[in-house]
């Protein structure tokens, strides 16, 4: 399988830091709790710097697609309980969270679609989604670099969207139902709760 993020693995979250500062690792850390006591899915977490402070108190399996992304995430989270696999993910297992944090973004609508059909199978009764993205940019200067990270990512990644995802109407339609969220960049940046109505 071709790794995509090779090229950006080795400077990805020294980039995202110097244009969004920690506001991008906030959003995927707030809205977590008793993280210890969760079996926990962490799907597309890339070089999983963000969690490396809360790594002890995680456990469960970590997927991503890029070789690149996970050997840095095999190192960064070391102190972890996390399985670790390279590839798309697949259902096995049951998860009491999964953590679905700026991956949504790089899919397709139908992806996403089919995506969820597997995150289903994957959670129990209780169990939620923690989505962190990228939603409607509400700022001229956002709005510019929305379609300026859509171009080096289709350039570099061969990522396959022009836009971002209706990842509500898409969750809605699959019979999710959100119970928590909290906005960063004037609701740029979303970090929400999600869980089977
Ligand atoms: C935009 S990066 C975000 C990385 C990380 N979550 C972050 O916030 O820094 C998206 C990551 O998702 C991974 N990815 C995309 N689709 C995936 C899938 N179906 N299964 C596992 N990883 C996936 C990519 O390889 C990439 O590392």
């Amino acid at each position: 399988m071709k790794d995509r993020y090779s090229l950006l693995a080795p400077w990805y979250s020294s980039l995202v830091k110097l244009i969004f500062g920690g506001k991008l690792r906030e959003s995927k850390l707030c809205l977590l709790e008793n993280t210890a006591s969760k079996n926990v899915l962490i799907i597309g977490g890339g070089d999983g710097l963000d969690y490396t402070e809360i790594a002890p108190d995680i456990s469960g399996e970590y997927w991503e697609l890029s070789g690149s992304m996970l050997k840095k995430a095999k190192a960064n989270l070391q102190l972890s309980q996390l399985d670790f696999h390279l590839g798309n993910f697949k259902a096995g297992k049951k998860f009491d969270e999964v953590w679905l944090h700026f991956v949504l973004d790089t899919m397709p609508d139908d992806e996403i679609t089919s995506f969820l059909v597997e995150i289903k199978k994957s959670l129990s009764p209780r169990g939620r989604i923690f989505l962190a993205d990228f939603f409607s940019p509400k700022k001229r200067y956002q709005r510019i670099l929305t379609c300026g990270m859509i171009s080096l990512f289709r350039a570099i990644t061969g990522h396959r969207r022009a836009n971002l995802p209706d990842y509500e109407k898409i969750l809605f339609t699959e019979n999710w139902l959100k119970s928590s969220e909290e906005e960063f960049l004037v609701g740029w940046v979303k970090a929400q709760i999600w869980q089977l109505g």
